[in-house]
């Protein structure tokens, strides 16, 4: 037993972005990027060893960026599983961890405090690659546990039956369905259509309609997130490429919302599939409860196209969107770690 006190904190570590949430009111969001200066000259402009979040997208040119994970997954060779891309990867994911952890703190961290954390982490990695999470937080948290960022969300919500979460990130889309206790493996499937899926397609589509433009993913990304709409109706969608070194107007409209539709198939499946692998008598109580979170959530129209692909495939379905998709898988975190008792974290050590 411990007579610290103690700090809960909620973290989703995701993809794209990185959040955390502390039980002293302090909550943080920053990119998954990191940078590591080229040169002597890189050093000097960013002024230190290593730079985070937007300061690291800023600099691009004259850092190694680096993001911590792809497709739900540390980055790694796989083939490698020990070698030194691994170790590698671990590093920069942990030194993202120290970061957000740093933000907890106003001044210097108190070394008086037990840092208790929850990680969301997607779905996949966090059934499969929960040794890589327990590794990359060991010296940086004193006590850990790993969940499924989707069940996370639904914590955070008080939803823990009849309903099914879609957690639309970056890397992946995490299906979860809820049925009062922790999920597991039946109860989960992850898609690789998501975000960097959409900004993919987006800009493959652009490319092939003006063969001369000359843009980055980064470009596109940002014009989506402000956009990204499936929906008939609306404002033709304008973007503004160079086209040999001259800004032009672009006409995305028709491209954006196929590059959002993209996804939309592969999500529909797993809804079907999850809602008829349920229990009977339960189905309807799920078809009525789908619950979208995660950035991509934000497409306007996205729930009502799944809504009617599920009337036309299981005959009903109502589905809604969390109010604060950037909060809500670290706030479920951070409710998860306070309510988790005292000898349930003894349990964790001892059979560390
Ligand atoms: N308004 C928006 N419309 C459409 N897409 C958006 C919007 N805002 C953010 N996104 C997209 O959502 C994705 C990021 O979502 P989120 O922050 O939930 O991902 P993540 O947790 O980092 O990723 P993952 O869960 O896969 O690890 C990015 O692809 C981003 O471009
Ligand atoms: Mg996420």
């Amino acid at each position: 037993m411990h007579n610290k006190k103690i700090l809960n904190i909620g973290i989703d570590l995701g993809t794209s972005r990185s959040v955390i949430v502390c039980d002293n009111g302090i909550r943080q969001a920053i990119p998954s990027f990191i940078g590591y200066p080229k040169d002597a000259v890189s050093q000097k402009l960013i002024g230190g060893d290593v730079v985070y979040g937007e300061d690291a997208i800023k600099n691009r040119l004259s850092v190694h960026l680096y993001r911590p994970f792809d497709k739900g997954v540390l980055l790694q060779d796989k083939s490698d599983k020990n070698g030194e891309e691994h170790i590698k990867a671990s590093e920069i994911a942990r030194s993202l961890l120290r970061k957000l952890i740093a933000y907890a703190f106003e001044e210097e961290e108190d070394k008086n405090l037990l840092i208790r954390g929850v990680i969301g982490a997607p779905a996949l990695a966090s059934l499969n690659n929960k040794k890589d999470f327990l590794e990359i937080a060991d010296g940086v948290l004193d006590d850990v546990m790993i969940a499924s960022e989707p069940f996370c969300v639904a914590y955070g919500m008080n939803i823990l039956t009849n309903a099914l979460i879609i957690d639309i990130g970056a890397g992946t889309t995490d299906l979860c369905r809820m049925h009062g206790t922790i999920p597991g493996a039946d109860d989960q499937i992850t898609t690789f259509k998501a975000g960097d899926y959409v900004d993919k397609n987006f800009l493959e589509l652009i490319e092939k309609k003006y063969k001369e433009a000359n843009f980055t993913v980064n470009m596109i990304k940002r014009f989506k997130e402000e956009n990204a709409s499936i929906s008939e109706q609306g404002e033709k969608l304008f973007i503004e490429l160079p086209i040999n070194g001259k800004p032009t107007s672009c006409d995305v409209t028709s491209e954006l919302r196929e590059a959002c539709r993209a996804i939309v198939p592969d999500i529909v499946e797993g809804i079907r599939k999850l809602v008829a692998t349920f229990d009977p008598e339960f189905q309807n109580d799920l078809k009525q409860n789908v619950i979208l979170a995660g950035g991509g959530s934000r497409i306007i129209g996205l729930h009502k196209e799944i809504e009617n692909y599920m009337k036309k495939t299981l005959g009903y379905g109502k589905v809604t969107r969390v109010e604060d998709s950037l909060y809500a898988g670290a706030n479920g975190a951070l409710m998860l770690c306070k309510d988790m008792p005292d000898e349930y974290w003894d349990e964790l050590k001892t059979r560390k």
